[in-house]
C-alpha cells in the first residue's frame, strides 16, 4: 500500500490507473471501525484499485465541535488498510487541500439545513466542497458511503446527479454492534456505561417504525421514541420521520419513510437512522 499526501501526485497517479481499472474510492475521517472496513470490503470486491482517504475536514466543523479531539488513531488506520488490500491511503494535511483560503463553496441548501444540518450551520457545504475536491483528485468509478449518515450520502448523490460527475455512488448498510447501537468513531467518546445505554437510539427507531406500520399517528411514534431515549438519559437534538427524497417531516405515514435521530449522551453526539419501504 502506498501512502500519498500529495493531491497533484495522487492526481498523476490515477491518469495513468483509470485507463485499465476500475477505481473504487472510500473517503474517511480516519479511526477506522467496522463500517469502513465494510465500505473499503466492498470496494475492493468490486474494483481493481482502491483508495482510501483519511482526511479531518475542518471546513464541516463548526468553531464549538470536536475537531481538535476527533480521533486520530494514525497507526492503527495504516494498519487496517493495509491488511484490506488498500492500494492507496491518502493522507492529505489540511495545507495541502485547503493550499489557500477556501472561497469557492458546494452547497444544497434545500436539504443541508434540515436533520443535522439545523444545528451544524454550515456542515454538509463542508462536507460536500471536501467530497467534490475529493473526488476531483482521485477520479473514481465506484465510491463508497454508509448509509448511518443517510442525508450525507443523500446529498452527496444529488451533487454528483446535478454536476455531473461520473460516478457511481454506492450507499452501504448501517454496521451495527450485536446490541443494536451503530458503529461510529464517536463512539469512542463513550464510557462502557454510556456505550450500553446508547442502544437505546436503535430500540426507539424500531419502536417508531412498528407503531407507524400499524397504522399509529406520526406524533404518537415520535413521542414515544422521544421518552425511550430520554428515559436512558441521553438528550434529543432531533428524532424525525420524514420523506426519505425531501427529508421533509410527513404527517402521516403512507409508502415510505426516513426515521431519524441525533441525540447527545453527555457531550457526544450520536446520530443513527432506519429507512421504511425506501432504498437509497
Ligand atoms: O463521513 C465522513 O467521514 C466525512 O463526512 C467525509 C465523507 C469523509 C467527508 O469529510
Amino acid at each position: 500500500m502506498d501512502i500519498v499526501k500529495s493531491p497533484s501526485e495522487l492526481q498523476k497517479i490515477v491518469e495513468r490507473i483509470r485507463p485499465t481499472k476500475r477505481i473504487g474510492f472510500v473517503p474517511t475521517m480516519g479511526a477506522l471501525h467496522k463500517g469502513h472496513i465494510s465500505l473499503i470490503e466492498s470496494a475492493r470486491r468490486e474494483t481493481e484499485f482502491v483508495i482510501v482517504s483519511i482526511f479531518v475536514n475542518p471546513l464541516q466543523f463548526g468553531p464549538s465541535e470536536d475537531f481538535d479531539e476527533y480521533p486520530r488513531p494514525y497507526e492503527k488506520d495504516i494498519e487496517i488498510a493495509e491488511g484490506l488490500g488498500v492500494d492507496i491511503l491518502f493522507s492529505p494535511d489540511v495545507k495541502d487541500i485547503y493550499p489557500i483560503k477556501q472561497t469557492v463553496f458546494v452547497s444544497l441548501p434545500e436539504l443541508e439545513n434540515l436533520l443535522c444540518g439545523a444545528k451544524r450551520e454550515g456542515h454538509f457545504r463542508g462536507v460536500l466542497t471536501v467530497v467534490a475536491k475529493l473526488f476531483n483528485i482521485t477520479k473514481p468509478h465506484f465510491a463508497y458511503f454508509g448509509q448511518k449518515d443517510y442525508q450525507q450520502a443523500l446529498i452527496i448523490k444529488r451533487m454528483v446527479e446535478e454536476l455531473n460527475f461520473d460516478i457511481a455512488i454506492k450507499v452501504l448498510p448501517t454496521v451495527r454492534e450485536e446490541d443494536g447501537l451503530a458503529v461510529s468513531s464517536r463512539n469512542l467518546y463513550l464510557s462502557d456505561e454510556e456505550r450500553k445505554r446508547a442502544c437505546v437510539l436503535y430500540s426507539a427507531l424500531k419502536k417508531a417504525e412498528d407503531l407507524i406500520l400499524n397504522q399509529r399517528g406520526v406524533s404518537e411514534a415520535i413521542d414515544s421514541a422521544k421518552r425511550m431515549i430520554e428515559k436512558n438519559g441521553l438528550s434529543v437534538e432531533y428524532f424525525a420521520i420524514c420523506d426519505p427524497e425531501t427529508l421533509r417531516p410527513i404527517d402521516r405515514f403512507q409508502d415510505r419513510a426516513l426515521i431519524a435521530v441525533a441525540a447527545k449522551m453527555d457531550a457526544t453526539r450520536l446520530i443513527d437512522n432506519i429507512l421504511v419501504n425506501y432504498e437509497l
